[in-house]
């Protein structure tokens, strides 16, 4: 009976150890999403729908799928065509909001 013991207990902080990790590798991955979104109030749907989800790691995925679809209409749009940073407010041009909703965006 003794033998088992020491195998036994290993097996056991292993599985621990695993339990133990999963909320921790699942915090990394909210981090990795870049954390809240700066804007509180939107004008968009798209943003608010992206940030209340995801944050703003989500909004910014929801961006790009926006200007990967954009640039059928408008070939040279980007990121910096309604922001003037990108980083971590997101300021918008004079005519950022305006330019969204040429584009036929709500
Ligand atoms: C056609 C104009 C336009 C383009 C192109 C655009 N954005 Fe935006 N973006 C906006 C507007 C307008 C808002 C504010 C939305 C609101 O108030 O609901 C915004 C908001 C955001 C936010 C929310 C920031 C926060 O935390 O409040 C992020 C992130 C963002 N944009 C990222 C991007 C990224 C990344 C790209 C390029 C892939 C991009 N945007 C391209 C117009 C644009």
């Amino acid at each position: 009976m003794k033998k088992f013991t020491i195998p036994m207990l290993l097996i056991g902080a292993i599985a621990l150890c695993g339990v133990a990790m999963s909320p921790l590798t699942a915090t990394a991955d909210d981090d990795e999403a870049g954390g809240k979104c700066f804007r509180t109030k939107f004008d968009t749907k798209l943003t608010s729908d992206a940030c209340a989800k995801g944050g703003q790691g989500e909004a910014k995925k929801a961006w790009k799928a926006f200007v990967a679809e954009a640039k059928k209409t408008e070939p040279t749009i980007a990121c910096k065509s309604c922001h003037t940073k990108l980083g971590p407010e997101f300021p918008l041009a004079a005519d950022g909001l305006e330019h969204y909703k040429k584009l036929g965006g709500k």
